[in-house]
């Protein structure tokens, strides 16, 4: 049956009718809301090229997961800044360096709200790679001892999971490995599986300071031209134990996103990253585009795809929209 029986636009007439057929529903309940943790007190800066973030010294953290809990957001996503880096990033696996501390903070004023710590050494790293450079390359297996060693120093502070970024071949396994044989059978491991080598970074990188000094990260990081890699991706990191994967950047990945879900039982999350955030900033200062509006579809446009977790510097404004 076709037109003039069928009128898809019977059912668009009036907004309670358009929500009783809406397919996809946003929820706070989707969202982490990403923390960068520097060294220091007392300190909460604004990030310049991430309007409305902020970095935050560890003992300004707690006030943040208050707002979180007011706010109904259920997970926090923490990148940390340390004072000194070196070629290792041994500053990664420092129990008073500012992330284990945040984490800290963080369950000693709200247990409920789930932390998970990002993994990687670039932030760490004098050269800004996200593994060990040994002749000019990023080499792989040196890496996977200290990505364990950085999270497990995560666990111990009270992560309830750590989120593996660096795309070293075999980390999750080695990471699972090591929690397990620690006693931290119970931290889950939600892996970056599906991480592309992308300029949407951009803001990020500024923010965290972990742009590579030489080279870029196409060694390690996915070709954007591919789908099929990313399904062995995740498939590996599955296989090695991940509990949550990971699609990253999620707007121009969408297809991928939607992929994952068809073919993965496993709960997906979706990075809308740094450079996708702070496009649609910059759009809407210049007052090319509806702030507000652009960013609700662009979050139902991630969730429609397929995703289950949302890890968005828009938490905290789509939460108080969501709310009203
Ligand atoms: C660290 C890491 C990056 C992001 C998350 N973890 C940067 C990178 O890989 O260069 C990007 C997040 C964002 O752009 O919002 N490896």
């Amino acid at each position: 049956m076709g037109y003039p029986e069928t009128r898809l636009r019977r059912l668009r007439a009036s907004e309670g009718l358009r929500k009783l057929v809406s397919q996809t529903r946003l929820s706070t309940a989707d969202f982490i809301y990403p923390l960068f943790v520097c060294e220091g007190e007392r300190l909460r800066n604004p990030i310049k090229s991430l309007d409305g973030c902020f970095h935050l010294s560890a003992d300004m953290v707690g006030a943040e997961a208050d707002e979180m809990a007011r706010l109904g957001i259920p997970g926090v996503l923490l990148f940390g800044l340390p004072a000194k880096k070196d070629s290792q990033g041994s500053g990664a696996w420092d129990a008073t360096g500012p992330v284990p501390q945040a984490v800290q903070q963080i369950k000693r004023h709200q247990p409920g709200l789930v932390v998970i710590t990002d993994v990687c050494l670039c932030e760490y790293t004098d050269h800004g790679h996200c593994g060990v450079v040994k002749d000019g390359k990023v080499d792989n297996d040196a890496t996977l001892n200290l990505l364990a060693r950085m999270a497990l120093c995560h666990a111990q502070a009270g992560a309830d999971v750590v989120a593996p970024s660096d795309m070293m071949d075999g980390r999750v396994g080695f990471i699972r490995k090591a929690l397990d044989e620690n006693g931290f059978t119970d931290t889950a491991i939600m892996a970056y599986s599906a991480k592309y080598a992308s300029a949407f970074y951009g803001p990020f990188r500024e923010a965290a300071d972990s742009a590579p000094a030489l080279g870029d990260r196409k060694t390690y990081q996915m070709d954007p031209a591919n789908s099929d890699e990313a399904m062995r991706e995740i498939q590996l990191d599955i296989a090695e134990g991940a509990d949550i994967v990971m699609v990253k950047p999620a707007l121009p990945y969408l297809d991928v996103i939607h992929r994952t879900k068809e073919r993965f039982d496993v709960p997906l999350a979706a990075y809308n990253v740094s450079g996708e955030y702070a496009m649609l900033k910059a759009a809407a200062e210049k007052g090319l585009i509806d702030h507000d509006k652009a960013m609700m579809e662009m979050l139902t446009s991630i969730k429609r795809a397929g995703a289950n977790i949302i890890i968005t510097y828009f938490a905290k404004e789509a939460a108080a929209l969501l709310s009203r």
